[in-house]
């Protein structure tokens, strides 16, 4: 790592019909830094120096979506599955568009280990890319999701759990409970203590009593293996939430009346969701 955190190198992106402000340093070439705007075509990531050089390559560019395979859509929302091995420059110019959101991870110029997940809103122009997740295609430490972004003009509107919900969704069909990689940024905890919240209670609310008048019991175990999401996890968003409470040598989850109430209401505002009905994936082995 460098000792001296490398300054914000590019003062402005262009991308579909965006202009973003970069939040950080960014390994783009040299000889872009010094431009007011830097243009990037939004199907291939391809960046360029100038809106004539754009104008030159998107008459060329075929691309209207990712590369990879479109392994979901419901909605007018498509996710595309890109192996960072085939599909090299797209990888690598989605880690560099992705590392100007970024300020800890560090940057894999070896985009091989890794697939890309892509979510895309779709109109008659094409696939507009709204943000993406990488995993590791072997991870010894069942991290589920690598780098996670949702594209500033995309941000707080519900993507970034739908980019979530889709990493469990795919653990779901591996059979597996993961977890993101860590450190993880302030808003990515922000957005998987909400994520995570929301899934765990949904659960416990929904609880059926064994008998009419008997409390209804869950183990940990068991909300980890419904929700593919890695026990240490169920367990910190347990205690985040505050419900766990230790009575007559057991552990038993009360879950209060705001509590409930509040998720409700949470789960109101929560627009976006996956269907899984619709993602059509297989774990290669
Ligand atoms: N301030 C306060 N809360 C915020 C927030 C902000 N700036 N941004 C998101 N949140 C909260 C939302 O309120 C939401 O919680 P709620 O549903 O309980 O209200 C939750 O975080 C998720 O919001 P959502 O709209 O689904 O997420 P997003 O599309 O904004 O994406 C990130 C979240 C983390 C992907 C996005 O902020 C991002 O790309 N950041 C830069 C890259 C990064 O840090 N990645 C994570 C490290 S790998
Ligand atoms: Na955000």
């Amino acid at each position: 790592d460098d000792i001296i955190t490398r300054m914000k190198n590019i003062q402005m992106i262009e991308i579909g019909k965006h202009r973003i402000t970069p939040w950080y340093f960014s390994p783009y070439p040299q000889e872009l830094t010094q431009l007011p705007v830097i243009f990037i075509c939004e199907f291939c990531l391809k960046y360029m120096k100038s809106r004539k050089c754009l104008e030159r390559h998107l008459a060329k560019c075929s691309m209207r979506h990712p590369p990879g395979n479109e392994i979901y859509r419901k909605d007018g929302l498509s996710f595309f599955e890109i192996d960072g091995r085939k599909n090299k420059t797209y990888a690598q110019n989605l880690c560099l568009l992705a590392k100007l959101f970024l300020d800890h991870k560090t940057l894999y110029y070896d985009t091989d280990p890794f697939l890309f997940y892509v979510l895309c809103e779709l109109d008659t122009l094409g696939y507009h890319i709204v943000g993406y997740f990488s995993k590791e295609k072997e991870s010894t430490e069942d991290y589920n999701l690598a780098c996670i972004l949702t594209l500033p003009p995309y941000q707080r509107k519900g993507y970034g759990k739908l980019l979530i919900q889709f990493s469990y969704e795919l653990s779901k069909i591996e059979g597996k409970t993961g977890s993101p990689e860590k450190p993880l940024s302030d808003l990515g905890l922000l957005s998987y203590r909400s994520y995570w919240s929301q899934t765990i209670l949904d659960i416990l609310i929904n609880m059926e009593p064994p008998e009419p008048g008997e409390k209804p019991t869950i183990n940990i175990n068991e909300l980890s293996e419904r929700t593919s999401i890695k026990k240490e996890d169920v367990i910190s968003t347990l205690q985040h939430l505050n419900l766990i409470n230790y009575l007559k040598g057991q552990y038993i989850i009360t879950i209060p009346q705001e509590v409930i109430d509040t998720h409700k209401k949470s789960l109101l505002k929560r627009k976006l969701r996956i269907d899984p009905k619709y993602l059509h994936w297989q774990p290669k082995d």
